[in-house]
């Protein structure tokens, strides 16, 4: 056992104690080590570790010694020793029990990339997700890492229609007003105040909604009960399929006229056919692709846009996105961050407003980059 004791006493005292010490106990000179200030008298902490037999006898001794006062001390550094020096040594073996850990998860994590085909890896993911108790210890985000560098599309694709990883989060309590996040009623009220700017009554002449990664349809919700309350079609389109359920039947519950449908973002012509929307909405959605397939998609909901449509990706932390040259990738999540204004241009649109916030607006989320756009058929300059 070890025990510090902090001592302010005269040098003689502690050299009979210690004589007395040895005594009782086995206590040769090496295990006693104080420091000496030039008075003879101790000062500040002194920290003297003793290797002692018997803490019954090391007691019996102070008391005899020491008197009260040292006693009192003494009672200290047993607390200390008894208590605080186990906690602290149980600390650290936790610390180093969850670096250990850590290591060998990565270890396992990599041998199982580098060995288990593809498809093993897919069913793996796929079955840990539905048990959240193996999430933690099989990652599918990591057991499918490699994907994210050769397919990127693909590799969130696979995460986002089996509601793995970073779409778990994603349930019913996202409904509500009060739950939509600071930057997607940001991106409402600027679309609200360029409608008005175009002598457009938001409330009543927008009459139909699409939403391209609309998951459970909140947004939708928000835009159906609090901003566009004349649209008579909404619709809403995702490539996860529990989110689309489960938000269809919040939706049918709440009377709400909000249809969303399951759907790949790449390929929305299926969904959406020749129809056009007034109002066109795609948030958090084009950093899941790379820079080809989303200047792609954006090109397709301009062609569907009346009046206005309203991206929001992820923004550059150094630099406003305009100023890329092209997409770069986010490491923490594979995200990509693109040149919305370009992509506007190249797809035929008309770029009306635009906001680059490197820093998020609200705790959690990813910094976001808006963008506002109009097809150049809509209004001639
Ligand atoms: C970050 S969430 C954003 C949800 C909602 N738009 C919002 O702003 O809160 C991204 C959404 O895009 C959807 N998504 C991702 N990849 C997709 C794809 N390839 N096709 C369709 N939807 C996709 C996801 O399923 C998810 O619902």
């Amino acid at each position: 056992m070890m025990l510090y004791v902090e001592i302010d006493k005269d040098i003689e005292m502690i050299s009979d104690l210690i004589e007395e010490l040895q005594g009782i106990a086995d206590i040769s000179d090496n295990h006693c080590k104080c420091q000496k200030s030039g008075n003879r008298k101790f000062s500040g902490l002194l920290r003297a570790s003793w290797q002692i037999c018997r803490a019954g006898h090391l007691w019996r001794a102070f008391r005899l010694v020491a008197g009260k006062k040292m006693e009192d001390q003494y009672r200290a550094a047993h607390v200390y020793s008894r208590f605080f020096v186990p906690f602290r040594e149980w600390l650290r073996f936790c610390v180093l029990c969850n670096c250990m850990k850590r290591i060998c998860k990565r270890m396992i994590l990599a041998l199982m990339r580098h060995s288990l085909p593809l498809a093993a890896r897919k069913r793996i993911a796929h079955w840990v997700g539905q048990r959240s108790l193996f999430t933690r210890l099989f990652p599918p985000v990591e057991l499918l890492r490699d994907v994210a560098d050769y397919d990127p599309n693909y590799f969130h694709r696979f995460l986002w229609s089996n509601h793995l990883g970073y779409a778990e989060s994603y349930e019913v309590s996202r409904f509500g007003p009060e739950k939509l996040d600071i930057s997607r009623r940001m991106l409402f009220a600027d679309i609200q105040k360029y409608l008005r700017g175009r002598a457009i009554a938001p409330e009543r002449d927008v009459r139909s909604v699409f939403e391209c990664g609309c998951s459970l349809g909140y947004l939708l919700r928000y835009a159906e009960t609090n901003v566009f309350h004349g649209a008579t079609s909404l619709l809403g389109v995702d490539v996860d399929m529990y989110a689309i359920e489960k938000g269809r039947a919040y939706l049918r519950e709440a009377q709400s006229k909000i249809q969303i449908t399951a759907g790949e973002a790449s390929y929305l012509e299926p969904v959406i056919s020749d129809q056009q929307y007034d109002v066109v909405l795609c948030c958090g959605v084009l950093l899941y692709f790379d820079e080809l397939t989303a200047a792609r998609i954006v090109k397709t909901l301009l062609r569907h846009t009346r009046m206005v449509l309203g991206l929001i990706s992820l923004a550059h932390s150094d630099m406003h996105n305009c100023r890329l040259k092209h997409s770069e990738r986010r490491h923490s999540d594979q995200g990509f961050v693109h040149n919305l204004d370009a992509m506007i241009r190249a797809g035929g649109g008309r770029l009306v407003a635009r906001r680059w916030m490197p820093r998020p607006p609200s705790e959690g989320t990813s910094p976001p980059y808006f963008v506002l756009a109009e097809p150049r058929s809509a209004y001639p300059l």
